[in-house]
């Protein structure tokens, strides 16, 4: 029943009866066209078991096989680094940077510092994993590049940046996805002669580089009972694939991080708009209203799940997509560094610089914001809406703060033959302005800008403080540290990490 609230239909519940008394409030004190929100019903629906994959309770034995995966650096190359590391459940799933180091890091969060050489850092900032067991998600990345296939000429059933590597039977995209970081030289896998799986990885053989993974957790007695109590299908060593391991990844982060607790969960189980702070329900009036944020940021995870070019900065390397190179012509290092978002998944114009609307759930503590982190405050990342091309023009790229990569190494030679050499002092301060090239680039920074689909929205000083004030009631008390889910071993007898208590 009360997962009919506010759906425009009769019977209705005493429970909505509540919310539409508190909407007619509201309304009250509020002009004809900021009403018009509430009238189309565009509240969403509270979220349910049914809501999540495996109804929200996956088996047991899947989940705790899961946990340890996530957390057990044996999944990276050079058993270096875990999921955890990038996604902390001590920092809201995140890492608290804006952009951050893969393997050959050290340290969490905000210390993280390069130990080992590394080619460069992540270009996108790490999303947070509240609620991305939902089965509403459909496509996985800020770009969406691993999704759901419509043409039904994916064997695997996802369109994906592995093409026909991807094994058929991963059972959602949440699955799926789990298959991406361990390939990635830069998140897990690491570089060519350093290990096997990197190895497999340079060589374009993903397939090798799963399988691979899959033996070394074969050889780990421990991990071959976990899967065998995980899996009908395994029943010895020899049987596990990556696969299985994508499956309870997948099964561990639903269970892990939903997160539906929040004063604005219980306002719309409750319709009792008590659940909010005064300041939180104008926000709420304002988001739904006149500020229309629910454009985008709609239904229970508050977003479309599609994919809107809002002018914002991109700070670091990029993707690597476009087409300039002056870059490379003024430090003589290789790179073009935009990131199109979008448009590199479907090379439609109309995707250029778009990112996919984020969730905002749990938003006050997933920062910084932005695919890239350009914004170190929650204030900031609002604001930029209210007017985006302005914002990306004042856009100071020297506020941002990245950790520092002292020992940057670049790839010499070809196919098997390639070794790393260290860049040189002068070559990393060259190599430094990378960060903030696009920017910098009156060219660049106005080919994003001039993309932008966001219309400017006038706002008050105290409107957007009631905004903020909304977004904070979309934080679940229980998301702010699940330090709770690290655990104090894992079965490779490597350190888990982040450690438990290395904080
Ligand atoms: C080096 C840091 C790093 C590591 C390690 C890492 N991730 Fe991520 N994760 C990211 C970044 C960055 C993104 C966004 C990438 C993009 O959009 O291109 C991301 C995206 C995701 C997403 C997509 C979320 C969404 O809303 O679409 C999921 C799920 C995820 N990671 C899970 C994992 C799992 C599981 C592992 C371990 C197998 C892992 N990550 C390891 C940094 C990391
Ligand atoms: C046209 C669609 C659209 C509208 C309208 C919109 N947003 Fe967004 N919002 C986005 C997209 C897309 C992003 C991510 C863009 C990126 O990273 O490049 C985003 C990012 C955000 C973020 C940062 C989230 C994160 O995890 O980094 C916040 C906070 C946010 N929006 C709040 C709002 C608020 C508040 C409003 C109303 C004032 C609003 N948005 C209106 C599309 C929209």
């Amino acid at each position: 029943m009360l997962s009919n609230y506010l759906k425009p239909r009769w019977p209705i519940c005493i429970t909505g009866l509540t919310g539409v008394l508190f909407i007619l409030l509201l309304g009250s004190v509020s002009s004809q066209s900021q009403l018009g929100g509430y009238r189309e019903n565009r509240l969403p629906k509270p979220l349910e078991d049914a809501d999540y994959l495996y109804d929200g309770a996956p088996p047991k034995a899947l989940y705790e096989l899961g946990r340890l995966l996530f957390f057990d650096p044996v999944l990276s190359g050079n058993r270096n680094i875990s999921c955890g590391t990038c996604h902390d459940p001590g920092l809201g799933t995140g890492d608290a940077l804006a952009l951050g180091i893969g393997e050959g890091g050290h340290g969490v969060g905000t210390q993280r510092v390069t130990r080992d050489p590394v080619p460069g850092r992540i270009p996108r900032n790490a999303q947070s994993l509240w609620n991305v067991g939902a089965r509403q998600y459909r496509s996985m990345f800020h770009d969406g590049r691993l999704e759901v296939d419509a043409s039904g000429l994916e064997t695997s059933g996802f369109t994906n940046p592995a093409g026909s590597d991807l094994p058929p039977g991963l059972p959602s995209t949440l699955a799926a996805q789990a298959l991406f970081p361990v390939t990635s030289g830069l998140e897990m896998a690491g570089q060519r002669h350093e290990n096997p799986v990197a190895d497999a990885v340079a060589d374009d053989n993903r397939p090798l580089a799963w399988a691979r993974l899959a033996a070394r957790l074969a050889a780990i007695p421990e991990y071959v009972d976990l899967f065998r109590l995980a899996f009908d299908d395994v029943a010895a060593a020899d049987d596990i694939t990556f696969t299985h391991a994508a499956k309870a990844l997948a099964a561990f982060q639903t269970q892990a991080f939903r997160s539906d607790q929040s004063p604005f969960d219980r306002f719309l189980r409750t319709g009792d708009a008590s659940m909010l702070s005064r300041d939180a329900q104008q926000g709420l009036k304002l988001f739904f209203g006149k500020a229309n944020c629910v454009s985008c940021h709609s239904g229970p995870l508050l977003t479309d799940h599609r994919f809107h070019a809002i002018g914002m900065p991109q700070t670091g390397p990029g993707k690597g997509h476009g087409a300039d190179f002056t870059y490379w012509r003024e430090t003589g290092l290789p790179g073009r560094l935009e990131d199109e978002g979008r448009y590199r998944v479907t090379f439609d114009q109309a995707d250029l610089f778009a990112f996919r609307t984020p969730s905002l759930r749990n938003v006050e503590i997933t920062g910084p914001w932005g695919h890239s982190g350009a914004f170190k405050t929650l204030e900031g990342v609002v604001r930029h809406h209210l007017d985006p091309e302005s914002s990306l023009d004042a856009f100071d790229s020297d506020r941002i703060s990245l950790p520092r990569l002292d020992q940057v190494i670049r790839p010499a030679g070809r196919g098997s033959v390639t070794h790393f050499v260290p860049l040189t002092a002068a070559q990393i301060r060259a190599f430094e302005k990378k960060d903030r090239w696009v920017q910098k680039s009156d060219g660049l920074r106005g080919r994003i800008r001039s993309r932008n689909t966001l219309a400017s929205i006038s706002l008050s000083r105290e409107d957007i403080a009631h905004i903020v004030a909304f977004l904070g009631s979309l934080t679940d008390p229980s998301a702010l540290d699940r330090s709770d889910l690290l655990p104090a071993g894992v079965p490779s007898g490597l350190a888990p990490q982040p450690a438990p208590s290395g904080r």
